[in-house]
């Protein structure tokens, strides 16, 4: 008698064990997904609006919060470029005074088209897909691009 009861609480601790990691591993893997799932339009992950081409100056970087992204405008057109560093993942700020996109993390340098010119980073910032409609710089994060190098085909005429 006393036996079964023993067994009754080892299963129900058993269940209750099993039951508290699979809510773990649950929480875990709902956070995960919301976090590289793609968003709406709108938000990161899906078709951001960047601003009017005017607003973009020709040789200027300009970030975009919302898109985690950078718009740099060059004579001959824009690119998008994704915030992250290609080393190990760090947001990578433009550096005004340094003229250059300078990783916090490791030192990485991308100049203003996302070549590397210094530290580890293995490649160019990932860049996105621009599109311009009716004056409007359109961004779609849904699909970085990873390169090996700069090439003037990866601007969008403005
Ligand atoms: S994450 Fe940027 S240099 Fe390491």
């Amino acid at each position: 008698m006393s036996e079964k009861k023993t067994m009754s609480r080892r299963n129900f601790l058993g269940i209750a064990w099993g039951g508290s990691i699979a809510l773990v591993f649950g929480q875990a893997a709902v956070a995960l997904l919301k976090f590289i799932e793609p968003v709406s339009a709108g938000g990161f992950g899906g078709s951001i609006y960047a601003g009017k081409v005017e607003e973009f100056a020709i040789n200027s970087i300009n970030r975009i919060l919302a898109g985690r992204f950078f718009i740099s405008r060059t004579e001959d057109g824009i690119i998008a470029m994704w915030q992250k560093c290609t080393h190990l993942g760090c947001a990578v700020p433009w550096v005004e005074e340094e003229g250059q996109f300078h990783c916090p993390c490791h030192g990485s340098l991308y100049n203003e088209v996302g070549e590397v010119t210094g530290g580890p980073a293995p490649r160019p910032l990932d860049t996105f897909p621009v599109t311009i409609k009716s004056g409007e710089v359109w961004v779609d994060t849904s699909q970085p691009t990873e390169r090996s190098g700069f090439d003037p085909s990866q601007l969008t005429d403005a």
